[in-house]
């Protein structure tokens, strides 16, 4: 079977073109720090990262497939952006501690990741999740189970956190609107 990066890398070799950002950094652009440091983790081509440098903040893209953060490196030097990339398999042990002023997750589910995505926000800092959920009717986005949100399932990712926005576009079947079948959240952590 394949692994995992050679899939990403095969879909990446015949699709390199960044999309929109995600829908939980644009509908709340007015909530979100435009300084400090950010962390777009499986940052695939970089739509998020190359919202996110645009508006000021230094970012880290993270990704396993090597085509992807290629590419995005060199949007990132052709527009003259601050976006620092790294190759990497991402598991919680990868992230550093209190590190981050906003971290966003747009449509890859680990949940073994969560406690540790909190431990490496700053205080005062930000978490935006976006990905498919469960109840989706729209059929887009993966199958398998594992990959998809049950329903209020985010607020568990962020326990103790202020949740600044939290939406749920499962019965959104516009497949143009970038929340269609999916449900996001920005949290904050608590200033310490
Ligand atoms: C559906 S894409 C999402 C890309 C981007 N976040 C977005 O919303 O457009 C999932 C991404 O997860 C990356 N990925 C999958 N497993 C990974 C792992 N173990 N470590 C790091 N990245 C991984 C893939 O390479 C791919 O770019």
């Amino acid at each position: 079977m394949d692994k995992v990066e050679d899939k990403w890398n095969r879909i990446y070799s015949e699709h390199q073109r960044a999309g929109r950002a995600a829908a939980v950094l644009t509908d709340n652009s007015n909530i979100l720090p435009v300084t400090g440091v950010a962390l777009d983790l499986a940052c695939g081509l970089g739509s998020n990262s190359l919202f996110l440098a645009a508006r000021g903040l230094e970012v880290h893209a993270w990704d396993i497939s090597t085509v992807a953060i290629s590419c995005l490196a060199k949007h990132a030097d052709s527009q003259g952006l601050n976006i620092q990339t790294r190759v990497l398999n991402i598991t919680a042990s990868v992230l550093p501690i209190d590190s981050y002023d906003l971290i966003v997750i747009s449509h890859y589910l680990d949940r073994s990741l969560p406690p540790a995505i909190l431990n490496a926000t700053r205080s005062g800092g930000v978490v935006c999740y976006q990905t498919f959920t469960a109840e989706k009717e729209i059929s887009i986005g993966p199958s398998n189970p594992k990959f998809l949100l049950q329903k209020n399932e985010l607020q568990s990712f962020v326990p103790g956190c202020e949740i600044l926005a939290f939406k749920d576009g499962s019965n959104n079947t516009n497949s143009d609107d970038p929340l269609a079948g999916r449900a996001f959240i920005v949290a904050r952590k608590p200033k310490s």
